[in-house]
């Protein structure tokens, strides 16, 4: 029996325009009406941060933005900070997602800076970390888990930590097709959380949620859900039909009533 409630977050990347995004809100509510015991957390454009804030009034889904800048305020041009994503209404932030890690070559550090940024202006990062293809196969994945978590989290606060939700999105099975199988994503979840404990304490490691993140769909997520391991699911592609991401919710909250 899992004591962390679990948290599906729909990651719609560079999707969807604001008349759209408001068209998949009326949709997507009373589609998961009265699901209360998976948290359910939208991550749409910083465009459409501000609209779907008032779609999602009185709704039980939360928001989160897919990015944010360190600094509350100050000269840096085209970005976004953690106090001006609160005022929207988020709850939520992505920090640290790999096609930001690759496109726009974010380093640990600056990810570092990031979650410190995103904590001071109490918005809880969803941090996302993960091997590559050929990381893998050389039989590395364990060390750079392990190297990404060390310099993301150096000089966090452990109470922080203890809220943080973190991502294992192995970069082979983002818009792939291909999943990780649920043992292998829970070895990875397993090995994150056991890091944590070693970072911190046992009691923090419980307590950090920890998300499988590649090609999650309506058909494998009570497989993955049924991990141990883990407590949720970082979803792409799936998310960006309502009625698809309503399902994915619907059969994450299912596989809770199995155990
Ligand atoms: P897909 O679900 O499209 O594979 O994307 C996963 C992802 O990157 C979520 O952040």
């Amino acid at each position: 029996m899992k004591m962390r409630k679990p948290i599906v977050v729909a990651n719609w990347k560079m999707h969807k325009l604001v008349a759209e995004a408001r068209d998949y809100v009326r949709r997507f509510r009373p589609l998961v009406e009265g699901l209360d015991r998976v948290e359910i957390v939208l991550a749409p454009p910083f465009t459409a941060l501000a609209p779907l804030a008032e779609e999602l009034k009185g709704s039980q889904i939360k928001l989160a933005a897919q990015d944010t800048w360190h600094e509350a305020q100050g000269a840096y041009t085209g970005e976004v900070s953690a106090l001006m994503l609160r005022e929207l209404g988020c709850r939520y932030v992505i920090i640290g997602h790999s096609e930001r890690r690759e496109h726009c070559k974010e380093s640990d550090e600056l990810i570092n800076l990031k979650l410190k940024g995103a904590f001071a202006y109490d918005l809880i990062p969803i941090l996302c970390v993960g091997e590559r293809l050929e990381e893998r196969q050389a039989g590395k994945t364990v060390a750079v888990l392990e190297g990404q978590l060390r310099a993301d989290l150096a000089g966090l606060a452990k109470g922080d930590v203890a809220r943080l939700v973190i991502a294992y999105e192995p970069v082979w099975a983002i818009g792939t097709g291909e999943t990780a199988s649920p043992e292998d994503a829970n070895e990875g979840a397993k090995f994150i959380r056991a890091l944590v404990a070693d970072l911190y304490d046992e009691a923090t490691a419980q307590s950090v949620r920890i998300q499988y993140g590649g090609s999650v769909r309506p058909e494998n997520i009570a497989a993955l859900m049924a991990q141990e391991e883990i407590d949720g699911a970082l979803v792409g592609g799936a998310s960006l039909d309502p009625v698809v991401f309503a399902e994915i919710v619907r059969r994450a909250q299912g596989g809770e009533e199995e155990r």
